[in-house]
């Protein structure tokens, strides 16, 4: 291996989205900023879940298709470098579907009925599981093992329902190596976003498309004040000089995300019925739209240029498949699956 490949051996990041739609507040504030923020000191990988995505929308691939390059743009716009983090699409890499065959020998049925991110999922998709649900996204974590462990991750910024993941990359790992008795794999360490989980516009515990209360990081001046006027506030503060609630309120949540430090005045003027909800909306609209102007602007840049969207996808693959078919010849020759 030439010694450009590894100039200074930074530890590896890898994360990855599930291309099936546009990324919004909840993306954001829960990964990708801090993706962003951790570029500069990682190897970073991120990859484009397409795989993973068909597992429960396996009748909708154009929705997939359509949404790689969307959630390419979202991230480059919120300042993820295409110059330094290798943009990775999960199915232009064969070393993952291999090595998800691979860990299969190293989890038990039992221990995949446990994972409760999957089964709040399944809870969720019952109409799509009517007859049953699939091998195939009943396996999702362990292809997501092998996601993290195709690039020798060291570390895995997620949201907290990620964990579940993790802990069972760490377990398959931790079998493997052991079982044959080599450092082949390495094994990761998850690193959870301090912010709690966003919830949507209509108070709803997550933000997500289906709820369709989200405010996407692309939307429109005109969108984001509409959607943030319309959101769910104190219901007992009817008048701005009741005392409010601010715990509740989806509007003293937001505000806090923009503007951290006018945080607690926020809380006491609600409080003490010295703002009211109209007021705080108004607030909550600028400074959100000033918040997100420069990743709207940053976006159009990617989405006049579409040719090199595809491209930056193709060099990020290109450098994965590098990287993952290394891992997967010590993970093979661990195994003895190594002929000639
Ligand atoms: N399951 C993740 C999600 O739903 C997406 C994902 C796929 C991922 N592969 C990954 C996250 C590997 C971290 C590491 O958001």
């Amino acid at each position: 291996m030439g010694t450009e490949n590894t100039p200074k051996a930074k530890p590896i990041i890898l994360t990855g989205d599930r291309p099936t739609g546009r990324l919004h507040l909840g993306h954001y504030f829960g990964s990708i900023k801090s993706r962003v923020e951790l570029q500069k000191d990682y190897d970073t990988y991120l990859l484009i879940a397409d795989v993973q995505a068909l597992t429960d929308n396996f009748k909708t691939p154009e929705k997939v298709h359509a949404n790689v390059e969307e959630v390419a743009i979202d991230n480059f716009a919120s300042g993820i470098d295409p110059e330094t983090v290798k943009y990775v699409v999960q199915s232009t890499i064969p070393a993952i579907a291999e090595l998800t065959i691979f860990y299969g020998n190293f989890v038990t049925l039992a221990r995949l009925e446990r994972n409760p991110t999957v089964k709040a999922e399944i809870e969720n998709k019952q109409e799509l599981f009517s007859k049953g649900v699939t091998y195939g996204f009943f396996g999702y974590p362990v292809s997501q093992a092998a996601d993290i462990t195709a690039f020798d991750a060291n570390l895995v910024p997620v949201g907290d329902d990620q964990l579940p993941m993790i802990e069972l990359t760490r377990e398959i790992v931790r079998r493997f190596n052991h079982t044959y008795q080599v450092e082949a794999l390495v094994e990761p360490e998850p690193r959870v976003t301090e912010i709690p989980r966003i919830r949507g516009t209509d108070g709803n515990s997550k933000m997500s498309k289906t709820l369709n209360n989200c405010i996407y990081l692309r939307d429109d001046p005109e969108t984001i004040r509409e959607k943030v006027f319309n959101a769910y506030t104190d219901p007992l503060k009817a008048r701005k000089t009741d005392p409010g609630h601010p715990e509740g309120c989806i509007v003293c949540e937001y505000l806090r995300l923009v503007d951290p430090d006018g945080h607690e005045q926020l809380v006491s003027d609600c409080k003490a019925g010295k703002m009211g909800c109209m007021q705080d909306k108004k607030k909550l609209a600028e400074l959100l739209t000033d918040y997100l102007a420069p990743i709207r602007e940053r976006a159009q840049v990617y989405e006049n240029n579409r040719p090199m969207v595809r491209e930056l996808l193709r060099e990020g693959s290109r450098k994965g498949q590098e990287k993952s078919d290394e891992v997967l010849r010590r993970a093979k020759d661990a195994m003895k699956i190594n002929y000639w």
